[in-house]
């Protein structure tokens, strides 16, 4: 009985080693690359400017940032690359996200269109390497074919700029989740029409994040989602319609949070190094009132969750 036990733990114990190693060698899922050429019209690349600038936040993150200045200004020309992530950041390893101005070198000049789109809404890099999931590709996942097209046509208009960044290192066991992340998008994603605000809205608060930073272990936009700042932590708040949320009753009210950091409104920037934040305000404070309009329709329609959230724990006064 005893020697039985043996053997089948020791085949146990040769299966999941097995599993360990083919995990560790095996490369991201990945399609073929396609022969896809995006072309580019006035229209598109229109589309493409609002959505990398706004919705998708696309600059918030490639672009270098003044850290220490609460809405994050720009310090770096725009898609040039953005600032790095390392232990300090609780980040497993070192990132530092890349330039992806139509630089041939050290940018995405040199990528077909289709290398592009993979990127963007499946995580694999043209080397074929899983990106790591902060590069949002799940959220991306849902961009409608017109959208995804837009934003690669609006990224060939970029000037190219010269600046490279290093390439990322993720340790391990990070390193082999991270590999297990993308799965190939074969099929083409149509549009989501803009009917029912609602849905649409809904649409939105996945492509732009809200739900990927407003929730925790659900989708549930309860907040409570932490990020290890160097600062010290802070959380996302609850957005859903419950009194321990801070989604306001009317548009007006939350209209005025998102424009408080709008371009033209940078002079109310507070400057206070005691708080930062990750939250893009300053691509999110240009949406344009219809979609804005379409997230809160649908920000009043989820399911409330009673969940009260200190966005700044370490520091309860003052929000
Ligand atoms: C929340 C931050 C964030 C946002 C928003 C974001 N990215 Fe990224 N992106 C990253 C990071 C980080 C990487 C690098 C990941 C890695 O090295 O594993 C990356 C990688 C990429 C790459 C691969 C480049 C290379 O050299 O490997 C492309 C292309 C890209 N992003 C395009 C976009 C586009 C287009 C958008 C908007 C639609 C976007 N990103 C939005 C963080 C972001
Ligand atoms: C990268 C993560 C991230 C993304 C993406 C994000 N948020 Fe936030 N959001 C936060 C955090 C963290 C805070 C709290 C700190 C602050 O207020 O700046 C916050 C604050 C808020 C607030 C409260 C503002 C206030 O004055 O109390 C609202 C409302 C909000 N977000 C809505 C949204 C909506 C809608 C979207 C999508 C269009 C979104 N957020 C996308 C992280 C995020």
């Amino acid at each position: 009985m005893a020697r039985k036990f043996l053997t089948w733990f020791a085949l146990l114990m040769t299966i999941s080693v097995s599993v360990m190693f083919y995990l560790i060698l095996k490369d991201p899922q990945m399609r073929e690359l396609k022969n896809l050429r995006v072309d580019s019209t006035p229209e598109r690349i229109a589309r493409g400017e609002y959505l990398a600038n706004n919705l998708l936040s696309c600059v918030h993150c490639h672009t270098q940032r003044d850290r220490d200045d609460y809405s994050l200004p720009a310090v770096g020309p725009a898609f040039a690359g953005g600032d790095c992530l390392d232990e300090t950041w609780g980040f497993p390893g070192k990132m530092c996200t890349p330039n992806i101005t139509s630089d041939a070198e050290t940018g995405i000049g040199a990528w077909t269109d289709d290398e592009v789109l993979r990127a963007i809404r499946e995580g694999i890099s043209r080397d074929g390497i899983a990106l790591f999931p902060l590069m949002p590709f799940d959220a991306y996942r849902d961009l409608p074919d017109e959208d995804a097209y837009a934003v690669i046509a609006y990224l060939r208009t970029i000037p190219p700029v010269s600046r490279s960044t290093p390439a990322t290192v993720v340790n391990f066991p990070m390193s082999v989740i991270v590999r297990q992340i993308p799965t190939p998008l074969e099929e083409p994603v149509p549009p989501v029409s803009r009917d029912d605000e609602a849905t649409y809205g809904a649409h939105l608060a996945k492509i732009a994040s809200c739900i990927g930073c407003h929730s925790e272990d659900v989708d549930d936009l309860a907040g409570g989602q932490s990020f290890p700042l160097p600062s010290g932590p802070l959380a996302s708040p609850n957005i859903t319609p419950d009194p321990t949320g801070v989604l306001p009753e009317e548009y007006d009210g939350f209209v005025r949070m998102f424009r408080k950091f709008a371009p033209e409104n940078e002079a109310t920037t507070a400057v206070d190094p005691e708080h930062l934040t990750v939250m893009p305000w300053r691509t999110l404070g240009g949406l344009t009132d219809e979609d804005l309009h379409a997230l809160f329709t649908y920000l009043r329609t989820v399911r409330p969750v009673e969940n009260a959230v200190q966005v700044y724990p370490a520091d309860p006064e003052v929000k």
